[in-house]
């Protein structure tokens, strides 16, 4: 098949362009240049930005793609451009997100039926944005014939990721001597590495899957405290020292003003915590997604941070325990 992969050279965008020549795909990369090149040279690489419909019908001219896989949506002016120049390519996936559905969070999501953002809600915020842009995408590719696919995917982990989540706590930890987690640690969380995640996207393109799927790691598959000691042991099998988890009661760190998810990656307040992780993802399973061990996840990580000079917190001690006044 020849795929059109719009993104290609950041976290998952660049996940797809490996999982879809690693089984033999053409891949026509669209980007606009910010992130620099593709992974890999065995691919097309064009310059265009998805927001702008003429410049990519323009440089996509006399190119006869399969498939489409659109992981840069973050505009529903972008999901018109796209659909109004690729909308007849008879496979479409777009790369959506869990917090397309009103109620995350808190959650739980019970699976693919429960309501999404509305066209009343504001197409600025990220959630209702990418409510709408499967609106505008799956009504176009739909109305000239082809399958689309919605993958709403849930929390993203693996190498090359550059959201300062994960890769906060893997730098912290190798780094000091003590870091603050939450006491709650029994909190349960779910990942998918985007390497898992991106050939799942490509198998789906080629067999020509349609609607939506949540995309994330199993209920259950982990909490909070099993993320944090994985952590600890993939910098020590590393050769690195990992730091003691310092547990601190919620009570505390909010008198402190340390800001959930912000301060401490993937830490959710008691009344969100329970469910927001609960999404239903029998349909993707059942459909063949199938994921690596976190360890491994976690490893690669650590390994591509190190390569890229990632791996070391700046500060003296853990700027929480700093705050807290426990360093
Ligand atoms: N990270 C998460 O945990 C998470 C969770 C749920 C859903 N998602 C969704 O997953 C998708 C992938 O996220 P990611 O962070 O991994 O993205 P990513 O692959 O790093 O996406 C950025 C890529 O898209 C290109 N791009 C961005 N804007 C573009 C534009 N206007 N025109 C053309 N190319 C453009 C970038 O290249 P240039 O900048 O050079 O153009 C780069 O190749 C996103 O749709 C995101 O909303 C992410």
């Amino acid at each position: 098949m020849r795929i059109v992969a719009l993104g290609g050279t950041g976290f998952l965008s660049s996940a797809v362009v490996e999982a879809a020549r690693e089984v033999g795909h053409d891949v026509v990369v669209v980007s606009r240049g910010q992130h620099g090149a593709p992974p890999r040279e065995d691919v097309t690489w064009l310059r265009a930005d998805r927001a702008d419909s003429d410049a990519l019908a323009a440089a996509l001219a006399g190119i006869e793609a399969n498939a489409v896989i659109d992981s840069c949506g973050y505009s529903v002016g972008g999901a018109r451009a796209a659909a109004s120049a690729l909308a007849g390519v008879p496979r479409y996936a777009y790369v959506s997100s869990i917090s397309a559905y009103r109620d995350w969070p808190p959650g739980p999501i019970q699976d693919e039926d429960a309501p999404l953002f509305t066209p009343e809600d504001n197409p600025e915020d990220y959630g209702p944005m990418k409510a709408a842009s499967e609106r505008v995408l799956g009504g176009a590719v739909h109305a000239h014939g082809g399958n689309f696919l919605a993958v709403r995917a849930g929390l993203l982990v693996g190498p090359r990721d550059r959201a300062r989540r994960l890769t906060r706590w893997l730098e912290r930890i190798a780094s000091h001597d003590a870091v603050a987690v939450p006491a709650e640690l029994d909190q349960p969380i779910a990942l998918v590495d985007v390497r898992d995640l991106a050939a799942w996207m490509v198998s789906a393109v080629e067999r020509g899957l349609d609607g939506p799927f949540n995309a994330t790691g199993p209920h259950g598959m982990t909490t909070l405290g099993g993320l944090l000691e994985t952590c600890r042991e993939v910098v020590t099998a590393a050769g690195g020292r990992a730091a003691v988890l310092v547990p601190v009661p919620e009570a505390e760190l909010l008198a402190a003003e340390v800001t959930p998810w912000v301060d401490l990656p993937f830490w959710l307040p008691r009344e969100v915590a329970g469910t927001a992780w609960q999404v239903g993802t029998d349909r993707v399973h059942a459909e063949g997604l199938v994921h690596r061990p976190l360890a491994e996840s976690l490893a690669d990580t650590w390994a591509w941070m190190r390569e890229t000079g990632l791996g070391e917190d700046p500060s003296e001690a853990d700027p929480v325990l700093m705050r807290l006044g426990r360093a």
